[in-house]
């Protein structure tokens, strides 16, 4: 289910391929782990001890989520993940990516503070209803697999309750702005999985980036770990896609618009248009 490859070879294949639901796993790109150093290098300016170890820190919490902030969309990471697009023959003269963000798994399962904390089941088209979306996600510091990210592969196809039809993304960037966090930051599931559903614990190195439709069913890990998780993300959506259309099912998203304001053009930084 976890396909490994160095770059892409046919671009029209990669794309039927990831919409129907393979994830893609690139190993062996330089700029994947110029990121991993740069990232590590920036860490290091405020906080110098092993970041597996973050989690035993008194100020754990504010720790992570001041070097959250400060590694937020910064444009030397921007311009590293386009120059690991480039290397792996992604098309980015179409191509529009929301922010790049750094997100620290803390190890207990329940520690939360925004971008700090370990995520719940959700898709990421719950929040963009937009099906084109692909999602890049790499981890920063060595995966522990109590502190990883979990697939849910078989709902790829199959439908599972959730908020979408009330859930409304201006309202939470109108309450974040008043400094209310009380609206959820995403659409939430509102049923459990079926027994024995199958899942596919992520085995990933720092250097490696896994690429999957963001209409996948995904997860942080449940259990207490051991270790804190550094990883990092960013999502695309090219408009060859919606032109061509290539995209995944929609199963389940009953969001009332799309949200393509969150995405901005690679190089010209223009804002992704849907009609
Ligand atoms: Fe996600």
């Amino acid at each position: 289910m976890i396909e490994e490859i160095n770059s892409i070879k046919n671009q029209n294949t990669f794309k039927k391929s990831l919409f129907r639901g393979t994830i893609f796993k690139f190993s062996n790109s330089k700029n994947a782990l110029k990121i991993v150093d740069t990232i590590k290098k920036e860490v290091q300016n405020y906080y110098s001890n092993n970041l597996e170890s973050l989690h035993l820190e008194k100020d754990a919490e504010l720790i992570s989520k001041q070097l959250i902030s400060k590694l937020k969309n910064q444009d030397q990471l921007l311009n590293l993940f386009e120059d690991f697009l480039k290397e792996i023959n992604f098309e980015i003269k179409d191509c529009y990516r929301d922010k790049f963000v750094v997100r620290i798994a803390p190890a207990e399962f329940k520690k939360a503070t925004y971008e700090a904390s370990r995520i719940g089941i959700h898709r990421d088209t719950w929040g963009t209803n937009i099906f084109e979306q692909v999602n890049w996600w790499a981890p920063i510091n060595n995966l522990d697999q109590t502190n990883t990210l979990i697939f849910y592969p078989e709902y790829f196809n199959q439908p599972i309750k959730n908020t979408t039809s009330t859930w409304d993304l201006d309202t939470y960037f109108k309450k974040r702005k008043l400094g209310e966090f009380d609206y959820p930051s995403a659409p939430q599931l509102l049923d459990d999985l079926k027994k024995e559903t199958k899942t596919i614990r992520v085995n990933i190195n720092p250097g490696e980036i896994l690429c999957f439709s963001g209409s996948h069913l995904h997860s942080s890990s449940k259990e207490n770990s051991n270790t804190s998780r550094f990883s990092y993300e960013i999502r695309t959506v090219s408009d060859s896609d919606i032109r061509g259309k290539r995209y995944a099912p929609n199963v389940d998203c009953a969001l009332n618009a799309k949200y393509p304001k969150i995405f901005k053009h690679m190089v010209t930084k223009n804002i992704l248009e849907i009609n």
